[in-house]
C-alpha cells in the first residue's frame, strides 16, 4: 500500500489510515504522530528534454556580491574608446580579474545566505539583496562556427544588464522572465575565449514578497544549426473539431543565419504516451536570410486519450527541421488533450466535466534554498499539494519557473499563469508575450492572469491597459481565457471586469453574489482567497512572542479563515474555484507581525512543506476518493493534566467517533467544511479519531502522548536519490521518545554532517527563527521547531552512498544512508577558467621607414591616426620593410600584480623589441615568425606594452598569435 497516499498528516503529529469494510482495526503501529509520508524508493521524474540544442551552463561562474564602480576614462582617448563595442569597462570588461570571485553553481540566490536584518525591507523578508556581479568564461569549440549560439537564463532577481565580451548585449527588467541573448555575432572560437558578465541589481523590486537575488533558474547555453526553429518557437494548439476528432495545428518560426536563403522541410510528429506514431505532416518552407518564417502542419490525432487531473495523460509534437533529407533541429513538446470552458452559472468543465477549483497561490520559495529550488524540490512541493487533493495552483503573481509547469502537466494540476507588470508599454508588454509564447503548449495552463490587484482596475486608463494587454494574449494564443485578479472596484463605471473573460476574485467574498446578480453572463472565479494565519504546531496564540494558533480561527481581515472561505466557495456552483492564499509559507510579508518575524503564516504547509492543520482541513474539504480523518492538536501536553483541551477533527467521512484511552467520547455527524470539536479533559495516552461510513470504520487518527525525547531521527522523502549531481531532496530531523514515537514538542539544537552530497540548506518552518539558513560546508546546525527541521541536499555524482549524521545534546545520534543511484548526469557546458590573462586589444601606428622612438603614442585627441587590432590579426605586407608600434594598456591581475608574471607572444613576425612602462624588456632578432617572452616585475596599476616591430618586406608581419601573461 501507497502510504504517501493514505497519510495526509498536520497538526504536528496525525495519521490516516484507511481501513478497508470490514476490518475496522485501528492501525496502533502507526501512531508514531510523524506528520510526514514514509520513506519512498523511486527516483525523482526526470523531465524530458525539449531541445536538444541546449545545455546548462551553470557551472564555473564567478560571483561578486557588491557592486563595482567603475572609474572615469581619463582623457579624450580613453573616452572614446570606453564607449565602443567589446570595449564595456570595469567588471563588465573582457579583461577585468575576477580570479580571487569565489566560484557558484547556478542556481543561485545570493539573498539566502544574508542575515536577518531589522532595517531591511519587511516584505521582502529582512533580506539585504543589494547589488552583485557575475563572470563566466566559456570556451566555444572551433566546430560551433557558424551555428546559431544563444544564452538562457530563465530568470534574474532583479534587474539585470548582460555583457558578452565587452559589448552590452540585454538589459532585463524583470526578476521572472526569461533571457534570451543571441551570442552569435559575438561569439569567439577554440582558445579566444567569451567572457560574459552580469550585473544584477537586486535591490530592484517588482513584489512584496522575498523575490530573492540572482541567477536563480537555470542557465543553458544554445548551439542550434544556422537553420533552425527559433527559441519557444512551436506552438502546439491541440482543438476539437465539431466531429469529435482532436487535431493539432503545429506552428514552428524558424530563423536562418547564413548568407543565402535557405530551403528546409518541416516535419511535425505526435507520438502517443508509449512514444507511437499517431500522426505526421510535412510543410516546405523557403526562410530568408536573417530573417524569420513561421510554417504551419496540421495533425490529425483522432481521438486520443484525454489529459485530465485525475489522469493527466501527455502525448508528445516532435518537430524536426529537415534539410537535403537530415534533421537538423528537433524539438518535443508535451501536450494534453483537454477541453476547457468555463460558465457563468456552472463553473469550470474540463472535458465537459465539472471541475471545482481546489487552489493554491504559490511563490517560488522554500526554506534553506530561497527561490533557486532545485526541479525535484518543485515536484516534491507539488506532491504534497497533490496529496491534500489539490488540483490547481495559481503562479502569483509572475512567471513561474518552466519546470514547474512542466511537473504540473505531468501531476495534472490546473493553473493559472500570472503575468507580473500591469503595463502595456512595449517593454512590458513584451513580457506578457514572452509569458504566453514559452507557456502556452502547457495542457496544465487553463487561464491567462493579466494582473494581480492593481489600483487602476477600476478606471478607464486600467480597461483600456487591460483591452490592449489581452489582445496580445489573444493574438498568440485564443484558446484561453483572460483573467485579472481584482479585489475592489467591481462596480465602477468603468472598470476591468467587462473585459476579461472571467472575472477573477480577490477575497471580496460578500460580492460573489452581488456581482453575479449584476453580471449574470461574466463567469466568475476567486482568483485568490482565505489569506488565514498558523503557526505550524502550535495550538495557542501568543500575540507578543509571534505565534499563531493553528486552530484556524485568525485570518487577515480581508480574508477568511479556512473553513469559512471554503464555504463560500463551495457553496457556489458558479464561482469556479478558490486559491488560498497560499499553499506554502514563504520568507517575507510576515503579517500580521513585523521584525522579529521573518516570514509569512499565511501557508497551508510551513516554509518547509510540513503541514499545518490548514492541511487536514483542506484534505476533508478536497479529497473525494478515499477516506480522511485527521486530530488536532497532538497529544502531548505535559503539565495540562485535567485541563480541557479543544479537540479538533477534520474528516470527509459521515461519522466521527473520538476515544481518550479506549473511551468514547461521543460521535458527532462530521461537518465536512467546518470540522468537528470536542473539549476533553487533558490526560495522557491515546486519542482516536474513527471516521465511519455506513456504520463502519473506514478511517483511523491516533495520537499517543510522547515522552521525553531520547533519541534523534533523520527521514528522507526518499530512500533513493538519483547520483545525478542535481537530484535534491528533504530530510526530516526531529526527535523520538523511547518508544520511538515522534515528540512534537521538541525544540532542540540539531547538528549535523553530509557525506556525499551538498547540503544546499535548512530550515524548520518557525517564522520568527533568525538562525542561518546556509552553510558553506558539508556541516550545518538548526533547531527543531515544535517537533521538526529540515535539511535539503543535492545528491553528488555516481553510485554511492549519503550518509547523514545528525547529534543533539543528550540525545541519541541518527544516521541515515541513502543510497545515490548511477543516474547519469544532464550535460553541462565545463567550466573554463583562464589560465593566463589575454591581452587581446592593440593600436597600431602607420609604418615608418626608421625606427621610431617607441614612446610614441597617439595625441589625446586623435581617434584616427592609429589602426585598433586584436592579437592574431596580421598585418598586411608591404613592399618594403617598414616599422611600426604596437601599444596596449593593461592592468595585470591582481597576482601578477603581486608576484610578477611572464608575457608570452606565441607569433609575432619581424624582428621587435618589447617595450613595458617605457624599459626595453625582450629583443627578437630574427624576422621569421616566432614566439618571444619577457618576465613583468610585479606592480598594481595599469601597464603600457609596446612593441616594436621591424617588417621584413613582402611579409605579413606583427602580433600573429596569442598573447597572455600568466602569474609566475
Ligand atoms: C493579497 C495579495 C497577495 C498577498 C495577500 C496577503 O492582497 O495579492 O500577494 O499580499 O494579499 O493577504
Amino acid at each position: 500500500m501507497d502510504r504517501r497516499e493514505l497519510l495526509v498528516g498536520g497538526a504536528g503529529a496525525l495519521l490516516v489510515t484507511p481501513v478497508s469494510a470490514g476490518t475496522a482495526a485501528a492501525r496502533s503501529e502507526n501512531a508514531d504522530g510523524f506528520p510526514m509520508p514514509a520513506p519512498e524508493r523511486n527516483l525523482p521524474t526526470r523531465l524530458p528534454q525539449s531541445d536538444p540544442s541546449r545545455t546548462l551552463l551553470e557551472l564555473g561562474w564567478r560571483f561578486h556580491e557588491g557592486d563595482i564602480p567603475v572609474s572615469e576614462p581619463k582623457g579624450h582617448n580613453e573616452t572614446y574608446m570606453s564607449v565602443k563595442a567589446g570595449n564595456a569597462p570595469g567588471a563588465a570588461a573582457i579583461a577585468y580579474d575576477d580570479s580571487d570571485w569565489p566560484d557558484v553553481r547556478l542556481p543561485h540566490d545570493w539573498a539566502a545566505a544574508q542575515p536577518f536584518v531589522e532595517t531591511a525591507n519587511v516584505s521582502q523578508g529582512y533580506r539585504p539583496r543589494g547589488i552583485g556581479w557575475y563572470r563566466r568564461t566559456l570556451r566555444l569549440d572551433p566546430g560551433d562556427r557558424g551555428k546559431a549560439i544563444e544564452l538562457h537564463f530563465d530568470g534574474i532577481a532583479t534587474n539585470a544588464t548582460i555583457w558578452v565580451n565587452g559589448s552590452l548585449v540585454a538589459h532585463n527588467w524583470s526578476g521572472y522572465n526569461s533571457v534570451h541573448v543571441d551570442l552569435t555575432p559575438f561569439a569567439r572560437f577554440g582558445d579566444e575565449t567569451n567572457i560574459i558578465a552580469v550585473r544584477v541589481d537586486a535591490n530592484a523590486k517588482e513584489g512584496w514578497w522575498y523575490e530573492g537575488a540572482g541567477l536563480y533558474r537555470h542557465a543553458w547555453l544554445v548551439r542550434r544549426a544556422p537553420v533552425a526553429i527559433v527559441s519557444d518557437g512551436v506552438h502546439c494548439d491541440p482543438r476539437q473539431a465539431p466531429d469529435g476528432r482532436w487535431r493539432v495545428p503545429v506552428t514552428a518560426t524558424l530563423a536562418n543565419i547564413e548568407r543565402g536563403v535557405a530551403a528546409v522541410t518541416v516535419e511535425a510528429t505526435l507520438l502517443d504516451p508509449t512514444g507511437r506514431e499517431i500522426a505526421t505532416g510535412r510543410t516546405e518552407a523557403t526562410v530568408p536570410t536573417l530573417d524569420r518564417v513561421e510554417t504551419e502542419v496540421i495533425l490529425d490525432a483522432g481521438s486520443p486519450a484525454l489529459w485530465s487531473v485525475e489522469k493527466p495523460t501527455l502525448h508528445t509534437v516532435r518537430t524536426r527541421v529537415l534539410r537535403d533529407g537530415l534533421a537538423v533541429d528537433e524539438r518535443r513538446i508535451a501536450i494534453g488533450f483537454r477541453s476547457v470552458r468555463f460558465d457563468a452559472d456552472k463553473g469550470l468543465f474540463v472535458n465537459d466535466a465539472p471541475v471545482k477549483l481546489k487552489g493554491v497561490c504559490l511563490h517560488q520559495d522554500h526554506a534553506g534554498v530561497g527561490v533557486a529550488i532545485p526541479d525535484a524540490l518543485l515536484a516534491w512541493r507539488l506532491e504534497r499539494l497533490k496529496a491534500m487533493g489539490c488540483n490547481a495552483i495559481r503562479m502569483s503573481h509572475n512567471a513561474p519557473t518552466a519546470e514547474l509547469l512542466d511537473h504540473c502537466d505531468r501531476m495534472g494540476f490546473l493553473v493559472m499563469d500570472e503575468n507580473r507588470i500591469f503595463n502595456p508599454a512595449p517593454e512590458f508588454l513584451a513580457q506578457l508575450e514572452w509569458l504566453v509564447r514559452r507557456d502556452r503548449n502547457h495542457p496544465s495552463i487553463i487561464l491567462w492572469s493579466v494582473f494581480n490587484e492593481e489600483p487602476m482596475q477600476g478606471t478607464e486608463a486600467g480597461v483600456e491597459m487591460v483591452r490592449r494587454m489581452s489582445a496580445a494574449v489573444r493574438r498568440l494564443d485564443h484558446s484561453r481565457p483572460v483573467t485579472a485578479a481584482m479585489n475592489g472596484s467591481f462596480y465602477n463605471p468603468a472598470n476591468v471586469s467587462s473585459v476579461v473573460d472571467v472575472m477573477g476574485f480577490n477575497y471580496y467574498q460578500g460580492d460573489y453574489d452581488k456581482f453575479h446578480r449584476l453580471n449574470p453572463t461574466k463567469p466568475i472565479t476567486s482568483s485568490e482567497d482565505t489569506s488565514a494565519f498558523e503557526t505550524r504546531g502550535a495550538f495557542a496564540t501568543d500575540s507578543a512572542g509571534h505565534v499563531i494558533t493553528s486552530y484556524d480561527t485568525e485570518a487577515a481581515s480581508w480574508g477568511g479563515t479556512h473553513r469559512d472561505t471554503w464555504k463560500e466557495i463551495a457553496a457556489r456552483p458558479f464561482v469556479a474555484g478558490g486559491f488560498v492564499w497560499t499553499g506554502f509559507d514563504y520568507h517575507g510579508e510576515p503579517t500580521p507581525h513585523d521584525w522579529p518575524t521573518i516570514s509569512s503564516f499565511f501557508g497551508i504547509l510551513d516554509l518547509c512543506g510540513f503541514p499545518k492543520t490548514a492541511f487536514d482541513i483542506h484534505s476533508a474539504h478536497w479529497i473525494d476518493d478515499r477516506p480522511v480523518v485527521a486530530i488536532a492538536p497532538h497529544w502531548t501536553w505535559r503539565g495540562r493534566e485535567g485541563e480541557p483541551i479543544k479537540v479538533f477533527v477534520a474528516s470527509n467521512a459521515e461519522t466521527v467517533e473520538l476515544r481518550l484511552n479506549g473511551r468514547d467520547l461521543g460521535v458527532q455527524q462530521v461537518d465536512r467544511i467546518m470540522g468537528n470539536e470536542w473539549t476533553v479533559p487533558y490526560a495522557p495516552g491515546r486519542i482516536e479519531a474513527r471516521a465511519m461510513r455506513g456504520g463502519k470504520v473506514v478511517a483511523v487518527a491516533v495520537h499517543e502522548t510522547a515522552g521525553a525525547p531520547v533519541a534523534l531521527r533523520l527521514t528522507p522523502a526518499r530512500s533513493v536519490m538519483a547520483g545525478d549531481d542535481e537530484d535534491a531532496q528533504p530530510i526530516t530531523i526531529h526527535a523520538v521518545d523511547a518508544r520511538g514515537r515522534h515528540v512534537p514538542t521538541a525544540n532542540l539544537m540539531t547538528r549535523f554532517t553530509i557525506e556525499g552530497a551538498t547540503l544546499l540548506g535548512v530550515g524548520n518552518g518557525d517564522p520568527n527563527s533568525h538562525e542561518s539558513e546556509q552553510f558553506a560546508g558539508p556541516a550545518g546546525t538548526r533547531s527543531l521547531f515544535n517537533g521538526l527541521a529540515q535539511m535539503i541536499l543535492r545528491a553528488g555524482n555516481g553510485r554511492g552512498r549519503i550518509t547523514v549524521r545528525a547529534t543533539a545534546e543528550g540525545l541519541k545520534p541518527a544516521t541515515l544512508a541513502i543510497d545515490r543511484a548511477d543516474i547519469a548526469p544532464r550535460p553541462q557546458i565545463a567550466p573554463s577558467p583562464p589560465a593566463v590573462m589575454q591581452v587581446r586589444d592593440w593600436q597600431r601606428s602607420a609604418a615608418f621607414a626608421e625606427r621610431p622612438d617607441p614612446a610614441l603614442a597617439p595625441a589625446d585627441g586623435d581617434n584616427n591616426s592609429w589602426d585598433v587590432i586584436r592579437s592574431g590579426q596580421p598585418t598586411p605586407a608591404e613592399a618594403r620593410s617598414v616599422w611600426r608600434l604596437y601599444r596596449a594598456r593593461v592592468t595585470p591581475w591582481k597576482r601578477i600584480a603581486a608576484e610578477g608574471g611572464v608575457i608570452r607572444f606565441a607569433a609575432l613576425g619581424g624582428r621587435a623589441e618589447l617595450w613595458i612602462d617605457g624599459t626595453r624588456v625582450a629583443v627578437k632578432d630574427a624576422a621569421a615568425t616566432g614566439p618571444m617572452r619577457a618576465t613583468i616585475a610585479p606592480g598594481a596599476g595599469p601597464r603600457t606594452i609596446v612593441l616594436l616591430v621591424e617588417a621584413p618586406a613582402a611579409q605579413p608581419s606583427g602580433i600573429l598569435g596569442p598573447v597572455g601573461i600568466a602569474p609566475r
